[in-house]
């Protein structure tokens, strides 16, 4: 009866650690699959001259002087997985020798402001801004990496803005903000440097 009861209590351990194994390697193959997306496509907008468009570039590049936003950003990710539960948008820096040109004048306090949707036809000021009201109302998450200081460091970096909403496009608009005065930031984007995505699940 004695050695009954002991062959039976090392079986229920024997399950108990096994189950255990599988929930840690489950929770280790979430932990690598974080995809991180780099290299949104950009769009400069102009809320002074709000007609202006230009073609997409590849860089960030925003602006804010006498106390006024001249340069801002819409920035695009597509193809995110329909299987992300979480994404988190932040940026890097490669080590200065894969560094592409990232300049910081003044403020790099950035705002960043997930929208909904973007316009038909031209990404401009103009079409932008209605877009824009409708997600600030909505309470949307207003995130604020600071890139001030950042490009003096010359190892790599990788920061975190903060959580956005994921979606199979998640699109951004980015600006120097208002709260540290006026600022100038440029950051050249490739597979090392820049806007990131990080998506898990
Ligand atoms: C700068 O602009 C912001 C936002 O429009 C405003 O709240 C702030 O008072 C202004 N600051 C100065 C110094 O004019």
């Amino acid at each position: 009866m004695l050695s009954f009861q002991k062959v039976v209590c090392v079986i229920v351990l024997a399950v108990i650690g096994m189950a255990g194994l599988g929930h840690s390697a489950a929770v280790q193959s979430r932990d690598t699959e974080a995809t991180i997306i780099f290299e949104p496509t950009m769009y400069l907008v102009y809320p002074t001259d709000p007609k202006r468009f230009d073609s997409p570039t590849s860089q960030l590049e925003v602006q804010r002087s006498g106390n006024m936003s001249i340069l801002e950003n819409i920035a695009i990710f597509e193809n995110i997985p329909a299987t992300a539960k979480t994404c988190t948008l932040g940026w890097a820096q490669a080590a200065i020798a894969e560094r592409t040109p990232f300049i910081v004048d003044g403020s790099g306090l950035l705002g960043a402001q997930q929208l909904p949707r973007i316009p038909e036809g031209q990404i401009n000021w103009e079409s932008i801004a209605p877009i824009v009201e409708e997600a600030v109302a909505q309470g949307d998450p207003l995130l604020h990496p600071d890139t001030t200081s950042w490009p003096d460091i010359k190892l790599e970096e990788k920061h975190i803005a903060g959580p956005v909403d994921c979606a199979e496009a998640i699109y951004l608009k980015l600006q120097v903000d208002y709260r540290n005065g006026d600022g100038f930031v440029y950051l050249g984007q490739d597979s090392k440097n820049g806007l990131t995505i990080t998506v898990q699940g």
